[in-house]
């Protein structure tokens, strides 16, 4: 309804420049340029509602000890519903950073990203922290499992938070997984390959529009790596989400619809 409003509105505006555009045409004054720029920022308006994922001229700056850094210095990112998506870089390149204010875990000093044609760098906290319980699904570079609880826990936690935890699902997931062994363990006694499936099955548990991925794999031996990366594959192909992935590797990198490469916090 939002996007239909917002798309009826724009016709509006165009046909208002297009009978103004006129006018001035018989007054001898050249405003195609204008025209073209007003034309070209609509789309990109369109675009942004139409994507599942927009992300804008993100700039972010870390205060340290040595004087400002700037992380990211205008990063433009375009993800849609049902993509799959490898973010690439070196060590230090912003890759996290990137994920965590697409996530809305962390803030942007300028720019903007919407999600779903949300604006979440508009939104507060509460608002915010609602959006990425229901729509986004971060698994972490660190898996933050909570380590009082059992696997069992840790992967309804989110779901039953949002209100979407689904048992049949959640089953589907954990065999898929290979975690069917391990759900009244706690996470300390699982192995950091373990522990990370656990944190891949507790993202994926609520069904998010939008999963971001911080080296899902990273953990996990090359043969664990390719079979947890096709059912991750699978599992989002299956619910239609976008999937925003972190790698240090082409192999893995190679098997998504889509690679972008961040080079000293813009993409290259
Ligand atoms: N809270 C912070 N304060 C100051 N600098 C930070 C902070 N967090 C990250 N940085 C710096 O920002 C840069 C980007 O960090 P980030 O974690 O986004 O890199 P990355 O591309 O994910 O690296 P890696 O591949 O090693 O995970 C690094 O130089 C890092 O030292
Ligand atoms: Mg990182």
């Amino acid at each position: 309804m939002e996007v239909a409003n917002s798309l009826t509105g724009q016709k509006g505006i165009v046909k208002n420049f297009i009978n103004g555009g006129a006018n001035f045409c018989q007054s001898g004054v050249n405003l195609a340029p204008f025209l073209q720029a007003v034309a070209r920022y609509i789309v990109d308006q369109r675009k942004a509602l139409i994507m599942l994922l927009s992300a804008r001229n993100i700039q972010k700056t870390y205060v340290t000890a040595d004087g400002p850094f700037a992380v990211l210095r205008g990063v433009d990112l375009m993800l849609e519903a049902g993509e799959t998506l490898a973010l690439t870089g070196e060590s230090g390149s912003g890759k996290s950073t990137l994920l965590h204010v697409i996530g809305g875990l962390d803030v942007v000093d300028t720019g903007t990203v919407m999600i779903d044609g949300a604006d979440i760098t508009a939104m507060d906290d509460a608002a915010r922290a609602k959006m990425r319980r229901g729509v986004v699904g971060v698994i972490f570079q660190q898996f933050n499992l909570i380590p009082s609880l059992t696997v069992a826990a840790n992967i309804a936690f989110q779901a039953r938070l949002s209100g979407t935890f689904d048992a049949a699902w959640v089953a589907a997931l954990v065999d898929r997984l290979g975690l069917g062994a391990q759900m009244a363990k706690y996470p300390e006694q699982l192995s950091g390959g373990q522990q990370q499936r656990v944190a891949i099955a507790r993202t994926l548990a609520p069904r998010p529009r939008l999963v971001l991925a911080d080296e899902p794999t990273g953990n996990l031996d090359e043969d664990t790596a390719a079979s947890v990366m096709q059912v991750m594959r699978d599992l989002v192909a299956e619910t239609g989400a976008g999937l925003l992935m972190v790698t240090h590797s082409t192999a893995l990198a190679s098997q998504l619809d889509r690679r972008v490469l961040l080079r000293a916090g813009q993409i290259a």
